[in-house]
């Protein structure tokens, strides 16, 4: 099964060995990673960087992480992935992570359908959930774009700067998203 996708605008691939200078670009970048979690030092950058090169399957437990590129320029603007959450029902934790300089231009919500729809046509999920995001309007409103509805509230669910913090629970299930996002994306 080929791992890479498109969309619009960009490509998808996973994760090669010229992409280390963007994983730490990303991961250490702590106004990228406001939201997100505690930036990471430049050695645990490095270790899911080498971990992100190994094969991956759908039970792994493993982040499969894609690398997205511009189709007009080439350049990478970031990385989005999604991991198993549980086998059984067939769920996965989704995120999207662009370089400062590509937020706010409206690429986000293109990029999560794609995925999103990769995640249910290839990749086997039926349910997929958005990453703990209080506080990060946009990455709320990209959810919402692609189709995401709010769910629950996880009291204590995350970790940021060292404090427990309640998370909104984002999910999406796979036979909404085919009536929202119809031919195009489901051929
Ligand atoms: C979250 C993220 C992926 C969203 O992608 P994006 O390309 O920046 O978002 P978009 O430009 O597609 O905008 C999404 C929505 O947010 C709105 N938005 C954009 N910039 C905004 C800002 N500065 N303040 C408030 N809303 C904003 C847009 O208007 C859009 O909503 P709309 O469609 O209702 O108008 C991106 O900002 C990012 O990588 N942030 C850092 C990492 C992160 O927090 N990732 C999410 C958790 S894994």
């Amino acid at each position: 099964m080929s791992l890479q996708f498109e969309s619009a605008h960009f490509v998808y691939k996973p994760t090669s060995t010229e992409d280390e200078d963007l994983f730490l670009e990303i991961y250490t970048n702590s106004e990228i990673m406001k939201f997100v979690a505690t930036p990471l030092s430049f050695d645990d950058a490095t270790k899911l960087y080498e971990s992100s090169l190994l094969e991956w399957d759908f039970q792994s437990g493993k982040l499969l992480t894609f690398v997205i590129r511009c189709k007009k320029t080439d350049g990478k603007i970031g990385l989005c992935g999604v991991k198993t959450s549980d086998i059984f029902t067939k769920q996965g934790h989704i995120g999207v992570m662009l370089l400062s300089k590509y937020q706010s231009m409206g690429f986000g919500t293109e990029i999560l359908i794609a995925l999103s729809a990769f995640c249910f046509n290839s990749l086997g999920y039926h349910k997929l959930l958005g990453p703990p995001v209080p506080g990060n309007t946009k990455s709320i409103k990209m959810l919402l774009n692609a189709g995401y509805q709010k769910e629950a509230v996880l009291r204590d669910n995350w970790i940021i700067d060292g404090q427990y913090i309640d998370t909104p629970l984002y999910t999406l299930i796979e036979t909404d998203f085919r009536k929202q996002f119809t031919s195009e994306l489901f051929k």
